[in-house]
């Protein structure tokens, strides 16, 4: 089965971004494992600890470099991506550059009413870096930008239940599944 990676920006326990993530991982148990990717515990990127990085950055890089695809969540801070996701692609984009030609799917969740396209666009941006060079699924009918996340989860910290996003996110999957197929990594 193949397995994917989640980085999510969000550390806050209740995040919809997280939330997100659990349904996908909930909602295509059978196609795919999805693992949460711990953001939390890397120290904020220092060049001078590159060659010889911090335990779980390496764990992190480990991590990336073993999943067949990497489903990157973001909320949008301030116009952009958050720092804890920032922090993290800097240090995976130095010494062994594990996210390079890796399959990458995009998503984010706002309670707002751009759904996270101004912080998705950066985040494409940053993922085209020499560094970084992801594979990432082309944005023209695969953008999952998820509006007023309030009204398409479960209240209290439950999942995402508004179905045409489901429907949607069923079809980018689909997609993204094909590009990571391509990619040929998957089969171990
Ligand atoms: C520092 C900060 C900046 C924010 N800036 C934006 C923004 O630019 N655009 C937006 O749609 N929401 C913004 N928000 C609101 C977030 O979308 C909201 O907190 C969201 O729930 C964060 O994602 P999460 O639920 O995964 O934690 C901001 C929130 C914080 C804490």
């Amino acid at each position: 089965m193949m397995r994917m990676l989640a980085l999510v920006g969000s550390l806050r326990k209740e995040s919809y971004n997280l939330r997100l993530v659990l349904t996908m991982q909930e909602r295509y148990r059978d196609r795919f494992s999805l693992e949460v990717a711990d953001l939390a515990s890397l120290p904020l990127y220092n060049q001078d600890a590159e060659d010889n990085p911090p335990e779980p950055v390496r764990r992190l890089k480990q991590k990336v470099a073993e999943a067949d695809g990497v489903i990157i969540a973001t909320p949008e801070y301030n116009w952009s991506i958050p720092g804890v996701l920032k922090n993290a692609l800097d240090w995976l984009s130095r010494g062994e550059r594990v996210l390079v030609q890796k399959p990458v799917l995009t998503v984010g969740v706002t309670p707002f009413m751009l759904g996270t396209i101004r912080a998705q666009l950066h985040l494409r941006e940053i993922l085209a870096a020499p560094g970084i060079s992801a594979r990432v699924l082309p944005p023209a009918g695969n953008e999952i930008l998820i509006t007023f996340a309030k009204d398409k989860f479960e209240e209290p910290n439950g999942r995402l239940v508004h179905a045409p996003t489901l429907e949607l996110l069923d079809t980018v999957v689909d997609k993204f599944l094909d590009l990571v197929r391509s990619a040929g990594t998957t089969g171990r």
